[in-house]
């Protein structure tokens, strides 16, 4: 772990106890089925399924010892029943009207919740359609400054805390993918930010303004989305110097995690690699979004990073040199959330002898999605009552593209994520790492 994502010696970690508060810029696909898959599952309606933190295990000390509980019996995590939503949006929808909207779940999944759903109103969003071109909202904050927008969004962070009597809040971005900006001097520093803040500088996306106003709040701040967002210097040494976990970028749900499942397999038995050719069609309105050229470049520099980092070809030429990696997304309304991906791998054997593995995955974004929403704002709270603070390398599993300490290469590879990610939890706790050699069983 980088010092970035160290922790304060022998401090001793918070109680999870009170209300914890979860707000999402945006509230779509993801966040409304998020919250409305959570109120199901308190509701005795459903099950976890996808989320680490309410169904996954963790073995501790050796085998023979049969210490597997749940993470969530290891862990202080904070109960689902403890927690309370809040978000907000250009669209002024209720998130039962946006659940509805949006088409993912079954009426019958929405009216089972539709009482909870109808209270969760967006506040106004900080929104400019220069970053996102194909959505038009009236439920808009008015700023003379992008700083003041910042500060408007800090004041509903405390109203929100105080509304609902809440301990802690952590804030996720579910909200769509804005255009594609590099980094530039206006995000190198502090300093730098927050005049250009002040001079309502172009390069300053709403997305920055939410990451900001959380740090600010010392409110963990994860990022569902490819965009720059949290992911910049500036943000990452407001996040050391207020003790705040962050975390990023880009869901890790469909298509990419596939990747980062077999990617790691043809290199583990030394098999080469030609081609990989993606494309997905969906009909959502992130499906829609995407159909803008700059948000699909955002999307598409995300998706393309994770093959060269897995397979590292500098390291095997003969392997991996110059295959060709191609990645499609195409809006097609009728499909809705319901996207359809294929993959054509053309991979290379013994003596050259080529062969292909084709994938069709006909994946639900928004459910693969919602319980990675609910382990990053559980693993982030925790991660910030254990005092770690500014990126969180363990959370890489989470994302496409994981955000790394600046010179590092993002880890990729799910199964090295899922090691990380256990093995942090298991340093916290105080716990020893479990490093598989095994050879003490057969002394
Ligand atoms: N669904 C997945 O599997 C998945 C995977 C990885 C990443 N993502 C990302 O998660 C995000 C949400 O996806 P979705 O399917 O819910 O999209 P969605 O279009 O259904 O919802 C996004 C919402 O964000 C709102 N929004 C846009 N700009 C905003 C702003 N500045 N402030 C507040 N709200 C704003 C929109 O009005 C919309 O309601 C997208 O950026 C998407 O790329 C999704």
């Amino acid at each position: 772990m980088g010092s970035s994502s160290s922790r304060e010696a022998r401090k001793p970690i918070g109680p999870a106890s009170g209300r914890l508060g979860i707000l999402t810029p945006g509230l779509g696909a993801v966040a409304t089925t998020f919250m409305a898959g959570v109120e199901s599952i308190r509701r005795g309606r459903s099950k976890p399924i996808g989320s680490l933190t309410q169904m996954a295990t963790i073995r501790l000390g050796k085998r023979t010892d049969n210490r597997s509980p749940l993470i969530k019996d290891f862990v202080p995590l904070a109960s689902l029943d403890d927690l309370v939503f809040g978000a907000w949006d250009p669209i002024p929808d209720d998130a039962l009207t946006a659940a509805r909207k949006a088409g993912v779940l079954e009426e019958k999944d929405i009216e089972a919740v539709a009482d909870f759903l109808r209270e969760i109103k967006p506040m106004p969003a900080v929104f400019d359609n220069r970053y996102v071109t194909r959505i038009k909202g009236s439920n808009v904050k008015q700023g003379k400054t992008k700083r003041d927008l910042a500060e408007q969004l800090r004041q509903d962070i405390r109203d929100f805390k105080a509304r609902h009597k809440l301990d802690r809040v952590v804030i996720v971005w579910c909200a769509s993918t804005e255009i594609f900006i590099k980094p530039g001097p206006q995000h190198a520093t502090l300093e730098q930010f927050e005049k250009a803040m002040e001079r309502n500088d172009e390069a300053i996306a709403p997305s920055m303004l939410y990451a900001y106003a959380a740090i600010m709040e010392g409110v963990p701040f994860c990022n569902g989305a490819p965009n720059l967002c949290v992911d910049t210097p500036a943000l990452l040494q407001l996040a050391q110097e207020r003790g705040v976990p962050i975390s990023g970028k880009d869901f890790k749900t469909g298509q990419t995690w596939m990747k980062t499942v077999i990617a790691p397999g043809l290199k583990a038995r030394m098999l080469g690699l030609a081609g990989w050719y993606s494309t997905n069609i969906l009909g959502n309105r992130d499906g829609e979004v995407l159909d803008d050229p700059q948000s699909f470049k955002t999307k598409e520099e995300s998706k393309l990073s994770v093959l060269h980092t897995i397979l590292q070809p500098e390291l095997y030429p003969d392997l991996y040199k110059d295959f060709a990696h191609v990645v499609r997304i195409n809006y097609y309304p009728p499909r809705g959330d319901n996207k359809e991906g294929w993959d054509n791998i053309d991979i290379v054997g013994w003596m050259n002898y080529p062969m292909q593995i084709k994938i069709n995955f006909l994946c639900r974004d928004s459910i693969l999605a919602a319980p990675i929403v609910l382990d990053l704002a559980l693993f982030s709270d925790f991660a910030q009552r254990a005092g770690m603070k500014g990126i969180q390398d363990w959370l890489s599993f989470y994302y496409k593209s994981p955000m790394a300490a600046p010179g590092l290469q993002p880890e990729h590879d799910l199964f090295i994520q899922q090691t990380k990610l256990k093995n942090t939890l298991r340093h916290l706790m105080g716990e020893d790492q479990i490093t598989h050699l095994g050879l003490e069983y057969y002394a």
